[in-house]
C-alpha cells in the first residue's frame, strides 16, 4: 500500500530564492537574495516542501516545461519547480501589469499607472499558469501560501478546482484606499481573487482596513469590521495584521564576524569622514532617492560645517531595468549625484559615494556597522526591512535611524526619527539633527528599536501567521461539528 505523504507547504511567489541561469553544465540555481527568501527559506528547508516561482529568466520556447531542482544544491532540503515565462509574458505581465499598473497604484503614485488590457489578459493566464504548478504539487492536508501582488488571483483559482484546500495569503506591499483601487478596471476581479484563500495577511492594520472597505464597497461583501473577517461564498475569510521581521540574531551573529567588523573598519577608514550616512534600497521611484539627495544638498548648503566631514554612500541596486519609468529615475538619480559632488567635493572629500549593484549579506552588514546615521526615506513602503536589519546588526546600541513616516516599519520602530521625505527643508534639518546627536540619546533610542526588531523578528512573524491558521482549521472543524 502507498505510503502517505506527511502533509507540505507549497510557496507560491513571483520571483523564489533562486534565480536559473544556463551554464555549460546545464541550468544553475543562483541564489537571490530578498526579505522574502530570508524570512522563508530556512522555515521550507526546515519543513520540506515545494517552491514554485519564476526562475528570472526567459523561457526557452512558448511551451518549455518548468524546470524542478533539489535544492540547496549542496544539501538538498526542499524542491524548487520553475514556472517557466516567456518574453511576452515577462513583458506584459511582470514589467507590465505587476510593475506598470499595481505596484504604482498601490503605492499611491496614480499618475504612473498605466492600465492596458492585454496586460491585463497576460496577468490573468500567468496567474493561472502559477495555480496549475501549485495545483500540481497539492495534495489533501497540503498548505499553499501565494506571496505578493503579483498572484491576486491565484487564490480563486485554486480555491474554484480545489476547495478543500488550505490557503494563505501575504500581501508585501501597501494595500490603497478603495478610492484609489477603484480606479483599476479590474479592481474587482483582484479582490475576489485574493477572497479565494483562508487567511490573508498584511503588515499593517491600516491595510486591512483599506481591504476590508474596498471589498464591501467594491463588491457588496459582508465584513465583520471588528474581527477582521469576510464572507463571501458561503466562506468566512480572516484577515490580519503581522509585520515581517528579520532574524534578529543572524544579523547579530554576521555583525560579530571579524571579517565583516575588520571590512567595517576598512570602509570607514576609505571614506575618511567623521560621520558616515548609508542609505541601501533597490533603485524605484518609491524610495524617495531623488528628494533624499536633494535634502542632503540642501543640508550642505545650510550647514556648512558638514562639508568636508560629513558623506553620504547611497547603494542602489538596479531593479526593473526594462521600466522606463526606473530608467528615468537612474537618470535623474546620476545627475544629482553629479551635481552634488561636482559643487561640493574638495580635496579627496566626496560628499555622495554611489554604486549602482547589489551586495551580498557580509559586506551589507559591514555598511551597516559602518554607518553612524541610517536614511530610510521612502516615500511609500509597505514595511520596509532594511530598517530593521540595520537595527539588528548594530552591536554597541549606537547608530541613528531616520525613517520615513510612509514606510510601514514607522508604526513599530518608535525609537527612529521620523521624517516626511516630502519636505526637503525638514528632511535637511532632522539630517542635522540626527549627524549631531548625542551618544546618549543615540543609545536611549536604540535599545528600544533593538528590542522591538528582536522580539518581533522572523520567528514570531511566522508563528502568528501559524497561529492565525491553526484558529482559523478549530473554527472550521466546530461549525462542521455542530
Ligand atoms: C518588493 C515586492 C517583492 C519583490 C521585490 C523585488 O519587495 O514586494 O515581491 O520581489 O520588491 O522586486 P522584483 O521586481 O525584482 O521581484
Amino acid at each position: 500500500m502507498a505510503k502517505k505523504q506527511a502533509p507540505k507547504i507549497i510557496m507560491v511567489s513571483n520571483r523564489g530564492a533562486y534565480n536559473l541561469q544556463a551554464t555549460d553544465s546545464g541550468i544553475q540555481p543562483v541564489p537571490a537574495i530578498s526579505g522574502l527568501v530570508s524570512a522563508v527559506e530556512p522555515f521550507l528547508k526546515e519543513k520540506g516542501g515545494v517552491w514554485v516561482a519564476w526562475g528570472g529568466r526567459e523561457a526557452p520556447q512558448e511551451n518549455s516545461p518548468g524546470v524542478r531542482l533539489p535544492v540547496p544544491q549542496e544539501d538538498p532540503a526542499y524542491t524548487f519547480l520553475e514556472v517557466p515565462l516567456t518574453a511576452g509574458e515577462i513583458k506584459l505581465y511582470y514589467h507590465g501589469f505587476t510593475n506598470g499598473a499595481l505596484w504604482p497604484l498601490c503605492h499611491y503614485f496614480l499618475e504612473k499607472c498605466r492600465y492596458n488590457s492585454q496586460e491585463w489578459s497576460t496577468y490573468v493566464r500567468v496567474n493561472a499558469k502559477f495555480a496549475d504548478a501549485a495545483l500540481m504539487e497539492a495534495r489533501e492536508g497540503d498548505t499553499v501560501w501565494v506571496n505578493d501582488y503579483h498572484l491576486a488571483l491565484v487564490p480563486a483559482q485554486i480555491r474554484h478546482r480545489k476547495p478543500q484546500l488550505r490557503q494563505f495569503f501575504f500581501w508585501h506591499i501597501p494595500f490603497p484606499h478603495h478610492d484609489l483601487l477603484a480606479t483599476l478596471p479590474w479592481a474587482p476581479q483582484i479582490l475576489r481573487g485574493l477572497l479565494g484563500t483562508d487567511v490573508l495577511g498584511f503588515h499593517l492594520q491600516s491595510y486591512v482596513d483599506n481591504f476590508l472597505n474596498a471589498v464591501a464597497t467594491l463588491l457588496g461583501a459582508r465584513v465583520d469590521f471588528e474581527h477582521n473577517v469576510v464572507y463571501w461564498q458561503q466562506r468566512r475569510i480572516h484577515v490580519g495584521a503581522w509585520p515581517m521581521g528579520v532574524d534578529y540574531q543572524a544579523f547579530q551573529r554576521q555583525a560579530l564576524n571579524p571579517g565583516t567588523r575588520a571590512r567595517a573598519e576598512t570602509l570607514r577608514s576609505q571614506l575618511g569622514v567623521e560621520h558616515l550616512a548609508l542609505s541601501v534600497e533597490r533603485l524605484d521611484y518609491t524610495k524617495g532617492i531623488l528628494e533624499r539627495l536633494l535634502a542632503w544638498e540642501r543640508l550642505l548648503e545650510e550647514v556648512p560645517e558638514w562639508r568636508g566631514r560629513a558623506a553620504l554612500v547611497q547603494i542602489a541596486v538596479p531593479s526593473r531595468t526594462a521600466v522606463p519609468a526606473y530608467r528615468r529615475l537612474k537618470e535623474e538619480v546620476e545627475a544629482a549625484v553629479g551635481r552634488i559632488n561636482g559643487r561640493f567635493s574638495e580635496g579627496s572629500y566626496r560628499p555622495v559615494h554611489y554604486f549602482w549593484r547589489g551586495l551580498p549579506r557580509q559586506e551589507l552588514v559591514a555598511y551597516y556597522l559602518a554607518a553612524d546615521v541610517m536614511l530610510v526615506t521612502p516615500l511609500r513602503d509597505g514595511l520596509n526591512l532594511v530598517a530593521k536589519e540595520y537595527v539588528a546588526s548594530r552591536r554597541d546600541s549606537s547608530g541613528v535611524l531616520v525613517l520615513s513616516r510612509f514606510a510601514g516599519a514607522a508604526q513599530e520602530l518608535k525609537g527612529a526619527v521620523l521624517v516626511n521625505p516630502y519636505d526637503i527643508d525638514g528632511m535637511a534639518m532632522i539630517l542635522n539633527t540626527a549627524l549631531n546627536m548625542s551618544r546618549a540619546e543615540q543609545e536611549k533610542r536604540m535599545r528600544l528599536l533593538q528590542e522591538k526588531v528582536r522580539r518581533h523578528d522572523i520567528r514570531w512573524w511566522l508563528t502568528c501567521f501559524h497561529q492565525a491558521m491553526m484558529a482559523r482549521e478549530e473554527e472550521t472543524a466546530d461549525v462542521s461539528g455542530s
